[in-house]
C-alpha cells in the first residue's frame, strides 16, 4: 500500500495576523510546517510528501522546514485561492509524482498532531474510502437565524472533525472531480467523499490536536506541548 501525505501550508492565516503565512509563523521556535515534518520524519510505511505553498510564497521561508528530514518530500507552489482548490492542485501533484494508493491530507495549521493520529486513518481507511479523526461534542450546539435560534441539535450524533484525514487516493480525486463539477465547497475532503456517497468513517481523534487560527492558540498549543513533554 503505498501512501502520500498533502500538506495543506497555502492558507494565508488572515485570523493571525502574523506578517508571514501561517504555516511558517513559529511556535517553540520552529515554523508550524517544521513541526508537522518533523512528526512525519522517517514515517512507517515511507510517505511521499507534498506541499502545497502560497505561488508567491518567499523562498527564504521554505529551508528551515527541511531541515531534519529524510523524506520523499516535494514543495509546490500551488496554493489555490480557497483550501479546497489547494488540496485539487496537490492532488494533481501526487498523481504524477507517486500515483499513491491511499493519500492523507492534514492541515499544518494543527502542528500538534500526533504521530500515532497518522497510523490510526491509516488503518481505519483499509476498511472504507475515508478515515478522519472526531471528538465527541461536549457544548450544546444549535441552529440559528440571525439571533434566534431555530433548533438544538442531537449532541449524541454530533462530532468535531480534525485532520490528518485518510482517503483511498481514486476516491478523493474522484469527490473533487465531482465537487469542482457541481460547484460545491466545503472546508474538509470528508464531506466531498460524503456527498459523493463514498464510505467515510471516524477514528478517536486528539483533544490536543488543535487548529491554530487566532493569535491566542498559538500560547495555547504551547502550553498543549509542555504537557506532553
Ligand atoms: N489552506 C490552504 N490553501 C488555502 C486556504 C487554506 O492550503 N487557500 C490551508 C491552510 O494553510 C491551513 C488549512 O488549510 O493549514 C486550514 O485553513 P485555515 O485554518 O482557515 O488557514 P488560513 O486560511 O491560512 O487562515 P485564515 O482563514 O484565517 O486566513
Ligand atoms: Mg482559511
Amino acid at each position: 500500500m503505498s501512501v502520500a501525505a498533502i500538506l495543506l501550508a497555502a492558507g494565508s492565516g488572515e485570523r493571525l495576523g502574523a506578517s508571514v503565512p501561517k504555516a511558517f509563523v513559529e511556535l517553540d521556535g520552529r515554523s508550524l510546517l517544521e513541526h508537522v515534518v518533523l512528526t512525519l520524519h522517517d514515517h512507517d510505511p515511507p510517505l511521499g510528501i507534498l506541499v502545497v505553498v502560497p505561488g508567491d510564497i518567499d523562498d527564504r521561508l521554505t529551508p528551515g522546514a527541511f531541515r531534519a528530514t529524510d523524506q520523499d518530500m516535494v514543495i509546490s507552489k500551488t496554493g489555490g485561492p480557497t483550501r479546497q482548490a489547494s488540496v485539487a492542485s496537490g492532488l494533481e501533484a501526487v498523481a504524477d509524482l507517486w500515483r499513491p494508493d491511499i493519500v492523507i491530507c492534514h492541515d499544518v495549521a494543527r502542528p500538534l498532531a500526533p504521530r500515532w493520529l497518522f497510523a490510526d486513518v491509516l488503518a481505519a481507511v483499509k476498511d472504507a474510502d475515508g478515515a478522519v479523526p472526531a471528538i465527541p461534542v461536549t457544548d450544546t450546539i444549535k441552529r440559528v437565524d440571525d439571533d434566534r435560534v431555530t433548533e438544538t441539535l442531537e449532541r449524541d450524533q454530533l462530532v468535531a472533525v480534525q485532520t490528518p484525514q485518510a482517503f483511498r487516493f481514486e476516491a478523493l480525486r474522484d469527490a473533487h472531480e465531482r465537487a469542482e463539477r457541481d460547484g460545491v465547497e466545503a472546508t474538509d475532503d470528508a464531506a466531498l467523499l460524503e456527498r459523493a456517497g463514498y464510505r467515510v468513517v471516524i477514528v478517536p481523534g486528539d483533544p490536543h490536536n488543535i487548529k491554530i487560527t487566532r493569535p491566542e492558540d498559538l500560547r495555547m498549543a504551547s502550553f498543549l506541548r509542555g504537557l506532553d513533554d
